[in-house]
């Protein structure tokens, strides 16, 4: 019998994207977007349930706004199928989507108050004016911002404008709510308070929402699950975690977060474990949480900074585990990171939290250490 392709046993690959879930709002399907003869999205597949908070994630040119693009009908796809709430996009007239989206640059109009801003769109859609100050109030004090209706845009600042648009978004009760790029005219420090205001809000409405970034820390405070995409592809999806925790390949493993990535090969399967040979160690990799793989395969082994520890003493199993000499020591406040060099030329990243520093013996720069990780730090990637 065939052995399985390796992979971790617990998380059961891409399974859990959703299809046939009752609870399923949006589905794409196998939608494809060509520009002339360069792909900008490339056989994407995903469904999305009722009132998730969904992350597209991804490098500069990876084909999101594409993607969030033809989720609101703006652009058409070149081949597949995307249903919103059962029905075909395709096949439903602009007016009829019940679908909202926030663009990258979310000009709001400089000459408008607050107010003016948030009624633009009733207004133009032709809703009697009592209702439209109701909404608008209501879209206010969702955002926070009743106290700011008679300013115009200019008087506020990065964040409150930011509410402001998402209240403009909000007031016409979409069903699909699309943000691409929502905070990417936010300073750093603003930005990560608007991230889970914008994330409570979007929870407090019950609306289904799909946000663009390429800001992996965005991502991972905001969305309920997210797809790392590149090259117009899904790479994974899941929720930040499980990203996180158990990356598919290479690629989601270091552009969610950053990683210590190991390059070997099987040289034995037990039911409990595989053992990896890298030519980057001097040390056997043990690998012990549910993965199978055929002996001879090429893997990855990545293991996170805050898996690895450094320290004088020799470590006393014969695996994971490597010598090296101390770099670099960057201070970052409730962390450190340490950069160790090994013999063979490769730099091991490891945080090492400030408490653990205060003791006598902590490593410092030049020191010859050893870098160690449990059987139990690492995943395996094929891709
Ligand atoms: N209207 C268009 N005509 C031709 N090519 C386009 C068009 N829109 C996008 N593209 C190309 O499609 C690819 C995906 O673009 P897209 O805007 O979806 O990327 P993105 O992931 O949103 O990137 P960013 O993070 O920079 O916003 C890029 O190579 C881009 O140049
Ligand atoms: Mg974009």
């Amino acid at each position: 019998m065939e052995k399985p392709v390796i992979g971790t046993r617990e998380m059961g690959g891409a399974s859990r994207s959703g299809y046939g879930n009752p609870d399923e709002f949006v589905r794409i399907e196998n939608v494809v977007k060509k520009f002339g003869d360069s792909v900008a999205v490339d056989g994407v597949s995903l469904t999305i349930a009722k009132n998730e908070l969904f992350a597209l994630l991804g490098s500069s040119g990876c084909g999101k706004s594409t993607l969030l693009r033809m989720l609101a009908g703006l652009e058409t796809v070149t081949s597949g199928r995307i249903f919103v709430d059962g029905e075909d996009l395709a096949t439903l007239p602009p007016y009829r989507r019940p679908v909202n989206m926030m663009f990258q640059s979310y000009a709001l109009f400089p000459h408008m108050t607050v107010e003016a801003n948030i009624a633009f769109g009733l207004k133009q859609e032709g809703t009697p004016g009592n209702e439209i100050r109701e909404r608008v109030t209501d879209a206010l004090e969702l955002v926070q911002m009743r106290g700011y209706a008679q300013r115009k845009p200019h008087q506020l600042s990065g964040g409150q404008q930011q509410r402001v648009a998402l209240a403009r978004s909000l007031v016409k009760r979409p069903k699909l709510l699309l943000l691409d790029e929502p905070m990417s005219a936010l300073d750093k420090k603003i930005r990560r308070q608007t991230q889970l205001e914008l994330a409570n809000i979007i929870d407090r409405v019950g609306v289904t929402c799909v946000m663009v970034t390429h800001d992996q820390e965005e991502a991972m405070t905001m969305a309920g699950r997210l797809a790392v995409m590149s090259e117009g592809r899904i790479v994974q999806i899941g929720s930040p975690s499980e990203v996180y925790e158990y990356p598919n390949s290479r690629f989601s493993a270091g552009f969610i977060g950053s990683t210590n990535l190991f390059e070997g090969t099987v040289v034995e399967d037990e039911p409990d474990h595989i053992v990896v040979e890298s030519e980057e160690l001097e040390n056997r990799l043990y690998i012990s949480h549910g993965v199978t793989g055929p002996i001879g395969m090429a893997v990855g082994i990545s293991v996170r900074p805050e898996r690895v520890s450094v320290s004088h003493a020799r470590p006393e199993v014969p695996y994971n585990w490597a010598r090296g000499v101390v770099t670099d020591i960057a201070y970052m406040g409730s962390y450190s990171l340490y950069h160790v060099r090994l013999p063979g030329g490769k730099t091991v990243v490891s945080n090492l939290d400030s408490a653990s520093l205060m003791k006598e013996d902590a490593p410092a720069w030049n020191d010859d250490v050893f870098v160690s990780w449990s059987p139990a730090s690492s995943v395996v990637v094929t891709q």
